[in-house]
């Protein structure tokens, strides 16, 4: 049974950037209403309302991840890793971006899978066989028949964004060889609920998994987790190793137990805890609108830094619009001089001098804080503040 915990209101698609000529148009945004459950019996946590993926995943899908030194360091690290310890002859990653993490690999060596044919085609122009298809058993038939079974499959950030996850781990297992590796890696539940990042929830992020949700899934699909990591990307992330269960030369480590503890002792396997989360939430928005009602008050100019596409579930939960930020500073190109979708917040492009008069910055990308402390020293140095609403809203 799913039973409802969060209802984040009214949101508009979280990576829909508008130009100015839609707000001249007056174009009518796609609005849905962000609703989140907890599967009583599979564990799993979903958005209630789901958009259809055409309507996400398409020619102007905006996210790259080589925009942040953080993922690439992460997939840089990763790449070696697995060179080292699975040293796999043909890899494929599913939703492979622009490219940051394939780009570690002989291009003999990889195939890309990416939907959104913008950012597919900067693979292609590589020089990586990359295929512009959603995920699913087709893709995975024809991938087959065309090449041959695949060692290793990543995928980051993505596999949570597809509706039907029988079909994704069936496709997987088709394809994947018997002594195969799978690596997944998405938010995980339990830093979402320490952290009271709630902006987790958007329309992409179908799921936000746990390992109890996943250990329950894969179970269906004769696969099952070896090993467990913590990763701090995209506020607090688990990179998942997984194996066919009939394998057994790679052996489960403890820390898989260690971890299902700790989601155990937290209570993800209790709606209680989902209740308690959802009043943090109302919590976490009526602190974060009490320092910006202040902080207006006294006529201080705040802007946003890092028009993610998660900063819109909080900008249009706490119905925050150019009353209280002036505008948001990216380095994205495709978000530079559109407007935030909801909000219509502008996005300015970011240069080495944008924070020089500025005194209160929120901070949107929350999750890539240490990197942007690093780049903006000398703003804090000369008393510049951050603002952030996690885990709880305060200046910094
Ligand atoms: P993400 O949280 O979905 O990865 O998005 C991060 C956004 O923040 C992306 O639009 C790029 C932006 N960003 C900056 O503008 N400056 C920075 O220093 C960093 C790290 C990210």
């Amino acid at each position: 049974m799913i039973k409802k915990f969060l209802d984040l209101g009214q949101q508009p698609l979280a990576n829909k950037y508008l130009t100015k000529k839609d707000l001249v148009k007056k174009k009518v945004e796609y609005y849905y209403n962000l609703e989140i459950g907890f599967n009583t019996s599979s564990k799993l946590v979903s958005i209630l309302n789901t958009v259809p993926s055409r309507k996400m995943f398409d020619k102007e899908y905006p996210y790259r991840a080589s925009m942040s030194q953080t993922m690439l360091n992460s997939f840089k690290d990763l790449s070696m890793n697995i060179i080292k310890t699975f040293n796999p002859n043909l890899i494929m990653e599913i939703g492979s971006n622009d490219g940051s993490f394939i780009k570690n690999f002989n291009k003999k060596k990889v195939i890309c899978v990416e939907p959104c044919s913008n950012v597919a085609k900067i693979t292609q122009k590589m020089g990586y066989k990359t295929f512009i298809n959603f995920w699913n058993m087709k893709l995975a038939k024809k991938i087959k028949s065309k090449i041959k079974n695949v060692d290793l499959i990543y995928s980051a950030n993505t596999l949570s964004h597809i509706k039907d996850l029988n079909s994704v781990f069936n496709s997987i297992s088709h394809i994947l060889s018997d002594n195969g590796v799978l690596i997944i890696e998405d938010p995980s539940l339990l830093e979402c609920f320490k952290k009271i990042s709630y902006d987790q929830f958007y329309n992409e992020h179908i799921y936000i998994f746990s390992l109890l949700s996943i250990k329950y899934l894969l179970k269906k699909h004769n696969l099952e987790v070896f090993n467990i990591k913590k990763i701090t990307t995209h506020g607090g992330s688990l990179r998942y190793y997984i194996k066919k269960a009939s394998n057994n030369k790679l052996k489960i480590n403890k820390n898989v137990k260690t971890h299902l503890e700790h989601e155990l002792n937290f209570g993800l396997d209790k709606y209680s805890t989902y209740i308690k989360f959802k009043n943090n939430v109302e919590k976490s928005r009526k602190k974060l609108m009490d320092i910006f009602s202040k902080l207006k008050k006294k006529n201080k100019t705040i802007i946003g830094y890092g028009a993610t596409a998660k900063v819109n579930t909080v900008l249009n939960f706490c119905k925050i619009k150019n009353e209280t930020l002036d505008y948001f500073l990216d380095t994205t190109p495709n978000k530079i001089g559109k407007f935030m979708p909801g909000s219509h917040l502008y996005i300015q492009k970011y240069n080495k001098s944008s924070t020089n008069k500025i005194n209160y910055i929120f901070l949107g990308a929350w999750n890539f804080k240490k990197e942007i402390f690093k780049k903006e020293k000398k703003y804090i140095k000369r008393g510049g503040k951050f603002i952030t609403h996690v885990p709880i809203p305060k200046i910094i």
